[in-house]
């Protein structure tokens, strides 16, 4: 019998792309969101409103897989206080919302897998190379990041496979990180940011849909996975790569760090300090990525 995927924030960059995966490979396809959506594709939605904790326990009830990627966008605005709980809220909560109707309903699942991020090891700018076992970070998106799988582990405590993908900075086509980079380098506007020395831990959204995919129908995944190149990308590197796909060399001078500690406040930790994160336990299971190479990967999402 077809099983069936229900995704949460399915709507999103990483959601769409996974339907696509999960349609091709023979799951149905659910998505949760705070919108109504006509269903005219193969897709069945459920409503959710986490304000006024409502669900549609339906959704949960007819899925065999949970995949949480729902969330308030990190980088968007500025990290005031209201902010910031805002982002971990809106990742914390819905998982609270799914505990419960699995909870009161007996329900299990043959796996729950949660969207996480890299950011779990810290703002940091040194050439430690992090892996699962690495101690989390104490700043916000350290702490963020173990709030999120906090939650996700009280899923695992009801006996569910839970899976963490500790997620690097995605790569598509107009989508994403690039979607909001690629137009000043595509008019020649592109310059580092900072000293550019900060480690950038990438991922194609292909390969990373093929770890969801592997965390979905691999019984053998839990726990945490780093899933991003171990590679030695740097934002002067991505920058410089960037630059000569669209046939030029970086001119402008760097964004100074001063500057975008002004305009970003808080949130310019995330950029202008990186970390680097091994991606050698997923391969241990036999992952194999498609994209290692900066270069392939960004032409590939660009041209
Ligand atoms: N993209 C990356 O580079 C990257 C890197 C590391 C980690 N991640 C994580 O992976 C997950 C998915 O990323 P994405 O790039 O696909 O994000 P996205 O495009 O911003 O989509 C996230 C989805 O979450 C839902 N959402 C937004 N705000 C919400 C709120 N306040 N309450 C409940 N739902 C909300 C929205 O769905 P509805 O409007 O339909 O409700 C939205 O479509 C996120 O948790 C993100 O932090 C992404």
């Amino acid at each position: 019998m077809t099983k069936n995927v229900l995704l949460t924030g399915g709507t999103g960059f990483i959601g769409k792309h996974l339907t696509d995966l999960l349609l091709h490979n023979g799951f149905s396809v659910s998505v949760l969101s705070r919108s109504t959506h006509t269903s005219n594709s193969p897709i069945d939605y459920y409503k959710w409103d986490l304000k006024h904790n409502y669900i549609d326990e339906q959704a949960i009830l007819n899925a065999d897989y949970i995949v949480h990627l729902a969330g308030e966008g990190i980088v968007e605005k500025r990290w005031t206080k209201r902010r910031k709980n805002v982002i971990v809220e809106s990742r914390v909560k819905p998982i609270e919302m799914i505990h419960a109707v699995l909870e009161k309903n007996q329900k299990s699942l043959n796996a729950f897998v949660s969207a996480s991020g890299v950011g779990i090891y810290g703002a940091i700018t040194n050439h430690k190379i992090c892996n699962e076992s690495t101690h989390p970070a104490n700043d916000f998106l350290g702490k963020t990041c173990q709030k999120w799988e906090g939650a996700a582990d009280r899923i695992s405590a009801l006996g569910i496979r839970t899976v963490k993908i500790r997620t690097g900075i995605v790569f598509g086509k107009d989508e994403g990180f690039l979607k909001k980079m690629a137009p000043s380098f595509k008019s020649g506007f592109g310059t580092i940011l900072g000293t550019g020395r900060q480690y950038l831990p990438w991922i194609h959204i292909d390969d990373l849909c093929q770890i969801y995919l592997k965390a979905i129908v691999s019984d053998e995944l839990a726990g945490p996975y780093n899933a991003c190149v171990t590679d030695t990308t740097t934002n002067s590197r991505f920058a410089k790569t960037l630059a000569s796909i669209y046939g030029y060399r970086i001119w402008l001078p760097k964004v100074p760090s001063f500057v975008l500690r002004i305009v970003l406040g808080e949130m310019s930790k995330a950029v202008l300090k990186g970390r680097r994160a091994s991606s050698e336990k997923i391969q241990r299971t036999g992952f194999e990525f498609q994209f290692t190479d900066l270069e392939r990967a960004l032409v590939n999402c660009i041209k």
